[in-house]
Formats: structure tokens, C-alpha cells, sequence
């Protein structure tokens, strides 16, 4: 737990210097979750509110400035790119049966699956209602296009499963897809919002490697991570069934004991000493370590994608971010 405070103060450091924006996007969030329905209003700020990094809000935030945006037109964006990443939160959780997310009971354990979805649904018509009110087309269109494509991200996650051993090129897409896409157009946005064309491409590029390298994390603390530190459980892409890089590579490394733990996948008869069984299997084939040197190369190309763009405050800012992604222990 404590080494996941100091994961939280780097996150802290490299954010401050769009602390007061980020202030104003949680008033932004607050004001534009409310509807009439009462049970809408208690899931949304069940979860809004129930903590969370806020880190596309800041990547937003970061890139408007490093563009020299100016006005409060990336307030309300950055809200709105909040409520996407939460709709698809409470969506994920349904797909996957979580019983835990920020530290707290899920939404759809504690609401249920239909206030979870129609929530999220809620959530995503409030950021279209934000995009129209900006009313930049190409924003819109940005917006629209990532939207479709992480909803199909997660359509495609369903078929990771272990009774067809996907290769690492399928996991790389679903990744893409499903995370990626939302941080390359968090900052991609802003250049639009700003005005400066050439920044798009960049800063699009950026999103990408840090999204696909925060993804390749998270799943790597989905075998190495504690409950603690995460906020959700461990093992849970084991449970779930799910095949992710980690356990791939593992898979593809190790002999017999694999053989079992894979079949006991299938079958969907995983018991509680499975999950320390595959850590040990991904730390013993060194699946661990080529999981987050591919993690670092995204990060690394993250990097290089925006060293084109002046320097500047928040360009070091971003760069101290990417770094941080595959070094975070959260
Ligand atoms: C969790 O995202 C979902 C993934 C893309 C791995 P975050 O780790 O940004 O979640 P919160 O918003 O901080 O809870
Ligand atoms: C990321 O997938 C969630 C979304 C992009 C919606 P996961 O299912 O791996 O994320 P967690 O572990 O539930 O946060
Ligand atoms: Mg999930
Ligand atoms: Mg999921």
C-alpha cells in the first residue's frame, strides 16, 4: 500500500501542472452526471465520485496546454472524456462479472446489471450532449469514430479466450481497441480544440503507445498486483477466462503444468490456487519480463512520437507520464 502511495505522488508531481484545470473538470463532472432519475444520479456518482485517476482528463488537460490552448473549451472535453472511460467501466464490469472497482463494491453488484448498463448508456449520450455544445465537427467525428471502435475493442475481447489460444498479434489489436483508442484521441482532442493541425498526428501517436503500454500494465498487475494497491481483485482475467499477454507468453514457454492450468481455464473450473499457480508460471518463464518490456516500448515510442512538438513544461510533463505508466504499481 505504501509503495502505491508513492505511485500516486509521481502521478500527483507530473499532473500539477493543470491541478486547477483538473479542479474545475470535477465540478464540470458533478454538474453534468445529474438526471432526474434518481437511480441514474446514485450510480453515476456512485462511481464518478468513488475516486478514480483521472488520467485522460489530465492527459487532455497536459496536451491543450502544451498546444497553448487557450479558454476553458478542454474543462468540459476533459469531463466529457471522463464520463466515456467510465461508461465503459461500468459496462467492462458487467462483461466481466467484477465484484470490485475503485476500492469499492462494483456498480453492478451493488445496483445490478441493468442500472449498470443503462448508466453507462446515460453517460455516453451526456458526452455527445458536451461535443454538440462545443460543436467542433472534427472533434465530434474524433470522438464518434474511438466510441464505436472501443465498444468493438470489447467485442472482440470476448473471443480471448483460452479454448482458442489467440497469438499476441489478436491481443495487441484488443488492446488497441478497447483502451488505447480513447487516451490517442484524449490528446489528439486537444490539438483540435487548440487549433494547431500539425499536433494531431503526435499527440494521437502519443495516446497510443502510453495506452497500449497502461494496458499491457494493468494486466501484468492482474497476476503481480494486490487488491490493495489495484482497488479491484486480483486474478481476475483468470477467473474471467480471459487470455491476456501475461499468461500467454507463459503459456507458450512452459510444458505440462501449463498444459492442466489451461484446460482447468476452459472448462471454466479455475480454483483458488490457480491464481498464485500462474503468477509463478509467468514469473518463472519470464513472461513477466517480456510483458513489460513490450510495455516499455510502447511507452518509449510514446516519447519519441511528440519529440517533434516544442519543448515545453507540459511536454516534459507527458513524457514523465509515459514513463510513469509502466513503472506504476496501481
Ligand atoms: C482502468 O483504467 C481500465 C483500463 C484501461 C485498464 P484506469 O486505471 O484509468 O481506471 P481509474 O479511472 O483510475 O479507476
Ligand atoms: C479495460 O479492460 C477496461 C476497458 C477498456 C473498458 P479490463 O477489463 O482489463 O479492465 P479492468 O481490469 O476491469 O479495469
Ligand atoms: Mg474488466
Ligand atoms: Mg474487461
Amino acid at each position: 500500500l505504501k509503495e502505491a502511495e508513492a505511485g500516486k505522488q509521481i502521478l500527483e508531481l507530473a499532473t500539477g501542472l493543470v491541478k486547477d484545470e483538473l479542479d474545475l473538470v470535477e465540478d464540470e463532472i458533478r454538474k453534468r452526471f445529474r438526471s432526474k432519475v434518481p437511480l441514474i444520479r446514485n450510480v453515476a456518482s456512485y462511481l464518478l465520485e468513488g475516486g478514480g485517476k483521472r488520467i485522460r482528463p489530465a492527459l487532455h488537460l497536459l496536451s491543450f496546454r502544451l498546444c497553448n490552448g487557450k479558454g476553458n473549451r478542454a474543462i468540459p472535453v476533459a469531463a466529457a472524456l471522463e464520463f466515456l472511460h467510465n461508461a465503459t467501466l461500468l459496462h467492462d464490469d458487467v462483461v466481466d462479472g467484477a465484484d470490485l472497482r475503485r476500492g469499492k463494491q462494483a456498480a453492478n453488484l451493488r445496483y445490478g446489471n441493468q442500472q449498470s448498463v443503462l448508466t453507462g448508456d446515460f453517460l455516453v449520450t451526456r458526452v455527445f450532449g458536451i461535443l454538440v455544445e462545443d460543436g467542433d465537427l472534427d472533434l465530434l467525428s474524433l470522438i464518434a469514430d474511438i466510441t464505436a471502435r472501443m465498444a468493438e475493442g470489447e467485442a472482440l475481447e470476448l473471443s480471448l479466450t483460452s479454448s482458442d489460444v489467440p497469438d499476441e498479434k489478436h491481443y495487441l489489436e484488443v488492446i488497441s481497441e478497447k483502451t488505447a483508442v480513447l487516451f490517442a484521441a484524449s490528446c489528439e482532442a486537444a490539438a483540435i480544440l487548440a487549433g494547431v493541425k500539425e499536433a494531431r498526428k503526435p499527440l494521437w501517436e502519443y495516446g497510443m503507445g502510453f495506452g497500449m503500454a497502461f494496458q499491457l500494465v494493468d494486466d501484468l498487475l492482474d497476476y503481480l498486483g494486490t487488491k490493495d494497491m489495484l482497488g479491484k481483485p486480483v486474478g481476475g482475467d483468470l477467473a474471467e477466462g480471459k487470455l491476456t499477454l501475461p499468461l500467454l507468453l507463459a503459456f507458450k514457454k512452459s510444458g505440462n503444468e501449463a498444459k492442466a492450468l489451461l484446460d482447468r481455464m476452459v472448462f471454466g473450473e479455475i480454483r483458488e490456487d490457480d491464481i498464485t499457480l500462474a503468477a509463478n508460471l509467468i514469473k518463472n518463464t519470464g513472461a513477466h519480463e517480456i510483458t513489460l518490456r513490450r510495455a516499455k516500448d510502447y511507452s518509449r515510442k510514446a516519447i519519441e512520437s511528440i519529440a517533434t512538438l516544442p519543448a515545453s513544461r507540459e511536454r516534459t510533463a507527458l513524457k514523465d507520464l509515459a514513463r510513469f505508466c509502466t513503472d506504476r504499481n496501481f
